[in-house]
């Protein structure tokens, strides 16, 4: 591969998913790559770039950006962003009218682990606190890979999957095994739902918000990136609406709209002007 090809397609994995991939990464396109080359008949990168600059290769264009995502995730992912919600959610309940959906957001959701992880724990709670029972839940996930929102949407893991990050009791109560894989059970599922959305566009029709993961992706993105993306969600976010962020990422020195909760490093608030009044885990 030239280097005007490494350019020219990692411009356009920047322009559309705002990932950046460094000039180290170029073992990255030649792996991820290869099956598209096959697919499409092209013998090499250098080709791969020619046939983009045809018109009509939009298609195309998406396909070669979301090989190039990564897609890890892990069952309750670093622990503690879940331990805070498991304090928050009891505080976000007593607060709001009763009916009243409490809507959760995993952006950038992947094969779904995060949203289901939520979901268990929402189960956890109910069943400790039969107020909660009564409470309506939305776990609203999206990606910008086709691929990973339909493993998502099907709700099914292989055992080294689910071996990450899931204790023992928590997998046979919330999963049914099938032919070596595991599923979760319906009532955990039945309030999660997975669609396909791009954080670098306009995120207004997505409504109000009281919980959002937004975890491991803006690592990817240069800094005016995470600033839009973040501000973006800030406004999507309840005054009293927590957002976790992964932890390797911070919203300091980014944009003024989140302000960190004391004493928390990846958990922030929309800064509203009435952080005084916040709820705290
Ligand atoms: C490393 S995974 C993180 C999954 C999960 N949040 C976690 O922390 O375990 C990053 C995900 O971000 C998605 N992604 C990358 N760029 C995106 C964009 N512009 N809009 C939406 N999703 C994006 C990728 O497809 C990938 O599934």
């Amino acid at each position: 591969m030239t280097p005007a090809t490494f350019t020219f397609l990692t411009g356009i994995v920047r322009a559309r998913s705002g990932g950046v991939i460094g000039a180290d990464q170029g073992y990255m396109l030649e792996t991820r790559l290869t099956p598209l080359l096959k697919r499409e008949n092209l013998p090499s990168l250098d080709a791969l770039a020619e046939r983009l600059k045809q018109p009509r290769t939009e298609a195309l264009a998406q396909d070669m950006t979301e090989l190039l995502t990564t897609n890890e995730s892990s069952f309750f992912r670093d622990g503690k962003p879940f331990e805070h919600l498991r304090g928050l959610i009891p505080k976000l309940h007593a607060a709001r009218p009763p009916g009243q959906k409490i809507r959760i957001w995993s952006a950038a959701c992947s094969t779904g682990q995060e949203a289901y992880s939520i979901s268990i724990l929402l189960a956890e709670l109910a069943e400790a606190d039969p107020g909660l029972k009564t409470r309506p839940f939305e776990i609203f996930g999206t990606d910008i890979t086709t691929a990973v929102l339909d493993r998502a949407r099907a709700g099914v893991f292989t055992q080294f999957e689910v071996q990450r990050g899931l204790p023992i009791r928590t997998l046979m109560k919330r999963f049914t095994q099938e032919e070596g894989r595991w599923r979760i059970k319906p009532e955990l599922s039945a309030i999660c739902r997975f669609e396909k959305l791009n954080l670098l566009g306009d995120l207004r029709g997505l409504g109000r918000f009281d919980v959002i993961f937004c975890r491991n992706v803006l690592i990817y993105f240069d800094v005016p990136t995470k600033a839009r993306v973040l501000e973006q969600i800030a406004a999507l976010m309840t005054p009293d609406a927590a957002l976790y962020l992964g932890a390797a990422e911070t919203a300091i020195g980014v944009t003024r709209a989140l302000v960190p909760l004391p004493g928390e490093r990846a958990v922030y608030g929309p800064a509203t002007g009435q952080e005084p009044g916040r709820l705290r885990a």
